[in-house]
């Protein structure tokens, strides 16, 4: 069992794979305090762990009424208002505008398997993977529930949390921040590990010391961002990839969230995640509840290697689901780098025609194909089809390129309206404003309001019509811009502060019916690139648009954080054009092919307009997929060399479960003169079994590519690329 009370010291005690996770109820206060989070430890009683009869600078024993505990306390799930000043995790007004609650244990309940969360993804698993336990506190004098709801995956390291608020009492109450965990670490000596970036170049590692105060990432836009993932880690100070201890956090939520470390007066690192409070606000009716979503814990006692691959695992088996979540993606062809908006039936076939015959198993039409839409100025919102763009209708479109034996998918941006188009002039107040104010435009258009089910109604109706029209096997789900100017016409001015969270509920509540009513379409996520890669888009579709990014140098950087937490099999990457239009650099076809294979895999250009010898490299890259796709999509990734560190070359590894196959990547992108060829040292294999480079065919043990490795020769020039296949004998 994953999960004990221990009524001797009132303990529970929470065992993954290799983690325990302990709380504990103390005395007659009945407060719930952190004990321990970390390596597995088989002790029951590491109480002592909490200092409760320590109050620093309270000489006595007897301080426990006083202000100076609360202060110290490692609260499990803290306070607010009654004297902890460090980051509480959940802050409530009462009838009379007063903010405070005090948290006591209450009961609990200890049972197998998970349950699902009310309208939010989470992951999910069975008995025999998981174990699951219900804490419910209580401010009595409020009569406010609290349950803090943790499940336990027993063959990995993670523990996962949520938290549910009831209101018990007779008076409305004003939720102003309900995190979703709450976690004390000892010591404020450690480096925070995040991902941040802005369009086009999202999710860069950064490593950086903490210290006291608070430190951490956010989001305010109504999405997870471009600029910081809903992601943190927190890592001993000579924590490398395979070494030291790792504590990774990761929100399974689209919208605002706050990930936040604190390092604090005794020495103690308050680490807390969950939905923004700024522009939260939630009024709780009586007998309502309110359900914060998921947060994702991982530990790992081997580097940040180990929790990588935890957290690969876990979303590939308990996260991501349907039709596809361990299946072969098709190989795709999408027109936006291709053609932008210009493009009609007969181009679109052309494409198909030229690509069907290098290999290419399906074509993306892209933005531009419905209303008026001939730039991004208009349309959204009108989901019918430009049938003077795509003459003949989508059904002939879709059937032509059947016909040429390749499958069809379609791009869609549904929670927009362009103030230019039919929705616009028929419904102005659908789209997210204050009432009087003429609201910000971004690219051209404006946000509908999504936590209106009514809109969500209609614009899945009128998009359901198109998919239905015709045989669609794939949809890009787009979301170009972040929300502003929030208002709701429809909400009064107590609920106006829902309306982020409502947005997002709006936006899962129609992915949940698109995913139920076509099960086998092959749904990729996508805002403006990869603003909205977190797990909440995961638990819908099992891959997203990483960056619209195409440069496979910049790329480097871009996979390398999203691999950080996130499988390659989720990875939407593709071979583009150069000069590349993000940053205009040339790099060989060669490596924009190998950097695009550590994801998805798919084509972003004018197969009918690139050089005669990028062409013909196509049906090689199109062997080299589905020969390495499955390793790759269910294998344990590895970092081997950083470019982000090293300014000059990359290097990854992916080994299969069995340790029988490995494929590694090297990428060269500035080449070294003088110099005699590279020595990298291979992860993860099995020490014993002997492996055959297919290429060369030389057999070296697992233990001599992993201690002495190999050598790398033979790169000349900037932007090269090679792969490494091994195999066991
Ligand atoms: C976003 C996407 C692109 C493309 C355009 C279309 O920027 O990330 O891939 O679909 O929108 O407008």
């Amino acid at each position: 069992m994953g999960i004990r009370f221990i009524e001797k010291n009132r303990s529970f005690k929470l065992d993954a794979k290799n983690t325990s996770y302990i709380i504990a109820i103390v005395d007659d206060e009945n407060f719930l305090g952190h004990v321990y989070f970390g390596e597995k430890v088989t002790d029951d009683d590491l109480n002592y762990l909490m200092r409760i009869y320590e109050a620093p600078f309270v000489p006595s024993k007897n301080n426990r009424d006083r202000v100076p505990f609360y202060d110290s306390f490692p609260f499990e799930y803290s306070n607010h208002g009654i004297g902890d000043y460090r980051e509480s995790a959940i802050k409530i007004l009462d009838k009379n505008g007063h903010s405070y609650i005090k948290l006591q244990y209450k009961s609990h309940e200890i049972y197998k398997g998970k349950k699902e969360i009310k309208d939010l993804p989470s992951t999910y698993g069975n008995e025999e993977e998981c174990t699951s336990l219900e804490i419910n506190c209580i401010d009595s004098f409020l009569n406010i529930e609290v349950i803090l709801i943790y499940t336990v995956f027993e063959n990995l390291d993670v523990i996962t949390r949520s938290v549910k608020v009831k209101n018990l009492g007779e008076d409305n109450i004003i939720l102003e921040k309900v995190l979703s965990t709450c976690v004390t670490l000892e010591g404020v000596d450690y480096d925070m590990i995040t991902l941040n970036g802005s369009w086009a170049r999202e999710r860069h590692i950064q490593r950086k010391a903490i210290g006291y105060g608070k430190q951490g990432v956010s989001s305010i836009r109504g999405e997870s961002s471009h600029q910081h993932n809903p992601f943190i880690a927190l890592v001993d100070k000579n924590a490398t990839d395979d070494y030291g201890n790792v504590y990774g956090f990761n929100f399974v939520y689209s919208g605002n969230f706050i990930a936040q470390a604190e390092g604090c007066q005794f020495d103690t690192t308050r680490v807390v995640m969950g939905i923004n409070p700024e522009d939260f606000r939630w009024i709780l009716n009586k007998n309502e509840e309110f359900i914060a979503p998921e947060v994702v814990m991982v530990y790992s006692n081997e580097g940040t290697g180990k929790m990588t691959r935890t957290f690969h695992d876990l979303y590939r088996n308990n996260l991501i689901r349907g039709e596809y979540k361990d299946k072969k993606r098709p190989i795709l062809i999408n027109n936006w780098e291709a053609t932008y908006f210009d493009f009609n039936t007969s181009k679109l076939i052309d494409i198909a025609k030229e690509a069907s015959s290098l290999g290419i198993e399906m074509l993306v039409m892209d933005d531009g194909w419905f209303g008026k839409r001939n730039a991004d100025n208009s349309s959204l919102g009108d989901w019918f089809i430009n049938e003077e763009k795509i003459s003949g209708g989508l059904k002939y479109l879709v059937d032509e390129v059947n016909k040429l034996g390749m499958d069809f998918g379609i791009w869609i941006e549904p929670e927009m309206i362009s103030e230019e188009s039919q929705l616009f002039k028929k419904h102005p107040d659908w789209c997210i404003q204050i009432p009087g104010r003429k609201p910000a435009l971004c690219r051209e258009q404006y946000v509908l309001d999504f936590s209106r089910k009514e809109i969500v109604d209609h614009i899945y109706k009128e998009i359901k019509n198109v998919i239905s029209s015709a045989n669609i096997k794939y949809i890009k789900w787009d979301m170009n811009r972040q929300l502003s100017d929030l208002g709701s016409y429809l909400l009064d001015k107590e609920h106006q502060g829902e309306l982020f969270h409502r947005y997002v509920l709006g936006v899962y509540y129609m992915m949940d019916k698109l995913t139920k009513d076509f099960p086998d379409i092959l749904l990729e996520n996508c805002s403006g690139g990869g603003a909205r890669f977190d797990p909440g888009m995961l638990y819908y579709s099992p891959q997203i648009w990483c960056s619209d990014d195409t440069d496979a140098i910049e790329r480097l950087k871009i996979q390398e954080g999203t691999s950080m937490v996130y499988p390659l099999s989720t990875i939407g990457a593709h071979v583009s054009d150069c000069p590349n239009h993000t940053v205009g650099r040339t790099t060989p076809f060669e490596t924009r092919g190998y950097v695009a294979l550590a994801g998805t895999f798919g084509y972003e250009l004018d197969v009918t307009r690139i050089p005669e010898e990028d062409r013909k490299m196509i049906p090689k890259q199109v062997e080299m997929y589905h020969k390495y796709n499955d390793l790759i999509r269910r294998g344990d990734y590895y970092r081997l060399e950083n470019y982000s560190e090293n300014n000059e070359f990359d290097a990854w590894q992916v080994v299969s479960k069995e340790k029988d196959e490995v494929l590694v990547t090297c990428i060269q992108v500035l080449g070294r003169p003088n110099y005699h060829s590279r020595r990298i040292k291979l992860k993860g294999l099995e020490k014993s079994k002997l492996y055959k480079n297919i290429e060369t065919e030389e057999v070296l043990s697992g233990s001599a590519l992993m201690n002495a490795g190999i050598n790398l020769t033979s790169l000349y020039g900037d932007f090269k690329g090679k792969i490494i296949y091994l195999k066991e004998v």
